[in-house]
């Protein structure tokens, strides 16, 4: 889309459009220089440029076994899919908050009507690890989710950080269900 697509008309002639226009300009450069900033370290974070057109994934879920997940690949990220049982939900919604470093209910880290999925970044928030625990066979701490073996960060059920040093939970990435089995993360 053009710029002076976006000129508002103030009806005030050609000098009141074209000091709009500058001040349009201005915001304009004002974004990029603040995009210069952040894009560095973005990028340090994303290694395979083909890879960071995927803007979109879409994920079938169905073949992921109860109480198992995958590793997917979503802007060069890897995101965790977690298909929770019943116990781990029931788990994660039971955890006091009182005891949590970075706070958030079960409800505020899943989908409703699809709380056996819990699906967030897989990138450890104290130093950048992938912490196990995505499959069954893979230590999981002493709270059943993941655990980080860099450092010894334990996260539970609903990735939400219970021990060591990792300041934050795994951070929730967007995502929609597209029916019942697949799910479009971006
Ligand atoms: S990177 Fe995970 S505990 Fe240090």
């Amino acid at each position: 889309m053009s710029a002076t697509a976006h000129v508002p008309d103030h009806g005030s002639g050609p000098d009141g459009t074209k000091r709009d226009f500058l001040q349009l300009v201005a915001l304009a450069s004002a974004a990029v220089g603040a995009g210069a900033i952040i894009w560095p370290l973005v990028d340090s974070m994303n290694p395979s440029k083909d890879v960071l057109a995927l803007s979109e994934i879409e994920v079938d879920i169905a073949p992921i076994p109860l109480g198992s997940g995958i590793i997917a690949s979503w802007r060069g990220q890897p995101v965790f899919i977690r298909h929770r049982t019943e116990t781990e939900i029931k788990e994660a919604q039971a955890a006091p908050l009182s005891e949590m470093r970075d706070p958030a209910t079960d409800a505020e880290r899943v989908k409703a009507g699809h709380e056996q999925w819990l699906i967030t970044s897989a990138i450890c928030t104290h130093l950048g690890c992938i912490p196990g625990g995505i499959k069954p066979t893979q230590p999981r701490g002493e709270f059943g989710g993941w655990f980080c073996p860099c450092h010894g960060s334990q996260y539970d059920t609903a990735a939400r950080i219970r021990k060591g040093p990792a300041p934050r939970n795994l951070p929730l990435v967007p995502y929609a269900f597209l029916n019942d089995t697949k799910i479009k993360i971006g």
